[in-house]
């Protein structure tokens, strides 16, 4: 454990409360580390909109095999994380080892999803091809025209709501300070971060400051220009309905697809909460549910699952992915002492949620991180682009 230069501060500040800054911030604590938390409402940001598929498999992407052992080894710890945070906080997380079916509705979906199959095969992935019908046979509310599919029994998911509530409990139980208050600026002293300056005026002082805001992470004012970390926002668009009792079961595991270059899918929880996501949009902070965004949902989820018009439509909602230039998280140590940063973790920040707290834990202990993880650190971007930092008015 190491020891705190600040009396009064704490050993880590967490800048930003959204479920990888609450991990981090339980992981620390629970390593002994006086850990502090700076976020006007911690619990929320993007995991209030996040589906919480945890997709290693179904969401592999060509190019990205090492972000695939980083998704892969946070999947194995999921179900000993959500042990041991539900007995640590008293709340249950909505986690559910249900699978996923990713389905092609036409033969350029099929062409797509057999070339995703072949890669998955490629890279060890447990993942089985289905013809139409013994995709209906699994799951009877699929369109007839679905002409085939491949089953991911690995591909779980987990209510991020209800993870971010966990994780705060956990974190408060651990000892966790919590200013729910605005960072105004980060503090530098000499060459090394020395904590934060609250809007509302209040001092922290931290021997060391993990930067874990998500999408906004590049806008904090007082960073030095060399580590402005380079993530930008990616707006998604999610809908959630409500499966009256008489249907259910709708679906039983995740059902997704591309329908026209666009991914939809459909993630039934335990409680009769359907969620339908997500767009992707470049749109900057643009947090708009907009016509056209629920309209395109709508009418890919219809075209796999035509029942879903009956259901009542509870929610819509558009929340952030802070995306960096290789769609992988900024973990660890950045070129100014005391500076460490926890973000940029794009469409996998609830899936890499139990890694990034061990990951981080280790950082801050002075340990070693696990293997997987040593590809990401914020180093690999020498100049950091700061196109997207706001700068504060004269
Ligand atoms: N991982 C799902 C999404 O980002 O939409």
């Amino acid at each position: 454990m190491r020891s705190s230069r600040n009396g009064n501060g704490s050993d880590v500040l967490v800048i930003g409360g959204g479920i990888i800054g609450l991990v981090t911030a339980w992981r620390a604590a629970q390593r002994g580390l006086r850990t502090a938390v700076a976020d006007p409402e911690p619990g929320g940001g993007a995991a209030r909109v996040a589906a919480g598929m945890l997709a290693a498999v179904t969401e592999l992407h060509y190019g990205e095999q090492l972000l695939l052992g980083l998704n892969l080894a946070s999947a194995a710890r999921y179900p000993a994380f959500v042990a041991e945070l539900e007995a640590a906080s008293g709340r249950e997380t909505g986690f559910r080892a249900c699978g996923t079916l990713a389905v092609a509705l036409d033969a350029d979906d099929r062409a797509q999803l057999r070339d995703l199959h072949a890669l998955q095969l490629r890279s060890g992935l447990e993942s089985e091809w289905l013809t139409g019908r013994e995709c209906r046979r699994l799951e009877p509310m699929l369109a007839p025209g679905v002409r085939g599919g491949l089953r991911v029994d690995g591909d779980h998911q987990i209510d991020p709501r209800r993870l971010a509530a966990a994780l705060l409990t956990a974190c408060e139980r651990a000892g966790v300070v919590f200013h729910r208050d605005r960072v105004e600026r980060l503090s530098v002293v000499g060459d090394r971060a020395a904590g934060a300056v609250l809007a509302g005026g209040a001092e922290l002082a931290a021997d060391q400051v993990v930067l874990a805001a998500g999408s906004l992470s590049g806008r904090l004012p007082g960073l030095p220009d060399e580590v402005v970390p380079p993530v930008r926002p990616v707006k998604g668009q999610v809908l959630r309905l409500t499966v009256p009792a008489p249907y259910a079961p709708f679906l039983s595991r995740t059902v997704r697809a591309v329908v026209r270059g666009s991914h939809v899918y459909l993630v039934p929880r335990e409680n009769g909460e359907l969620v339908v996501g997500a767009t992707s949009e470049e749109m900057g902070w643009d947090t708009t549910v907009t016509a056209g965004g629920v309209y395109e949902l709508l009418r890919d989820a219809h075209e796999l699952v035509p029942g879903i018009t009956e259901l009542p439509l509870t929610e819509t909602l558009a929340g952030l992915r802070p995306a960096s230039p290789d769609n992988a998280p900024l973990l660890g140590p950045t070129a100014l002492p005391g500076l460490l940063l926890a973000t940029g973790h794009h469409r996998n920040g609830v899936l890499l949620t139990p890694l990034t707290g061990d990951v981080m834990a280790e950082f801050l202990t002075g340990g070693e991180p696990p293997e997987p993880a040593r590809p990401f650190s914020p180093r690999r971007f020498p100049s950091p682009a700061a196109p997207v930092r706001q700068e504060q008015p004269a």
